[in-house]
């Protein structure tokens, strides 16, 4: 594994990718924010070694370094999910990279489903906390070069970038729930059932990501910052036919207020 991470990660630095502050991984709803990026050097995916090359529509398959206001970043537009195939060591491979780049922090972003009955279609939920119903990406032989065998996940999600995410959400008068995020593997939504389920268990969102690239993350010690978009609701009563279309028209319509909150968040580091 460590192999892999080392040659992926020589091939990116001889490319031109050199100490980038920060990661990003784009999910549903935030590519747009790699149009504020400067200086873009792009690597598509396939060119890249040990790669995967992602396959769901709305998620494009490129690396892209920049300069992003006065930082440098490395955004990752496409992930690999479960329910696409890909195994623990694909999903995870990209995260390991961005770290081993040299990034100071991890910053996701995802589409949900709101189950949490406060919420509203539109909505952006800063994620304090997660259940993991996927895989866990660290089963399987361990490398202590690379991080614990067994990680505490007490604090996941970093407190001191989740009250700045609120105080920035207040100054741009952008409406944010804290909460929980739960993954399943998808692809199928939830059933009514599965989604009063998830509440029960303390879910206030669902979505099929995430969860595996932060668990990755915290192995290796990277702070991490995710949102998800709440692109419909799993409450009784408010459940609509949900397709990947709906998702993806949802999130677009929250992509600004998105973007200018991790815009935000990441310049001022
Ligand atoms: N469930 C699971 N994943 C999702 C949903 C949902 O309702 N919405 C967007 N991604």
């Amino acid at each position: 594994m460590l192999e892999k991470i080392n040659e992926t990660t020589e091939f990116l630095k001889a490319k031109g990718i050199v100490n980038p502050d920060a990661g990003i991984i784009l999910g549903t709803g935030l590519g747009g924010l790699t149009a504020k990026m400067e200086n873009c050097l792009e690597i598509d995916y396939r060119d890249i070694p040990n790669f995967p090359v992602s396959t769901v529509e709305g998620h494009a398959g490129k690396l892209i370094y920049g300069d992003f206001g006065k930082k440098k970043i490395v955004a990752m537009k496409g992930r690999f999910h479960y329910y696409e195939g890909y195994g623990p060591e694909q999903v995870s491979l990209g995260v390991r990279v961005l770290k081993y780049l040299g990034i100071k922090c991890l910053f996701l972003s995802n589409a949900a489903g709101g189950v949490n009955p406060t919420f509203r279609i539109g909505d952006i939920m800063i994620i304090t906390d997660h259940i993991n119903l996927l895989p866990n990406p660290l089963i399987g032989p361990n490398d202590d070069r690379i991080g614990a065998r067994f990680p505490d996940m007490g604090e996941a999600y970093d407190k001191y970038l989740i009250k700045k995410a609120l105080v920035i959400a207040e100054d741009l008068k952008i409406r944010v729930h804290k909460g929980v995020y739960l993954s399943t593997s998808g692809p199928t939504f939830e059933t009514p059932s599965e989604y009063k389920y998830f509440r029960i268990i303390g879910a206030d969102a669902v979505g099929m990501s995430t969860t595996p690239e932060v668990i990755v993350a915290r192995h290796m010690n990277l702070p991490v910052f995710a949102v998800s978009i709440i692109t419909d609701l799993g409450v009784e009563g408010k459940i609509a036919y949900t397709t990947h279309q709906s998702v993806l028209d949802e999130a677009a319509k929250t992509e600004e207020r998105m973007t200018a909150l991790m815009t935000e968040m990441i310049s001022t580091l």
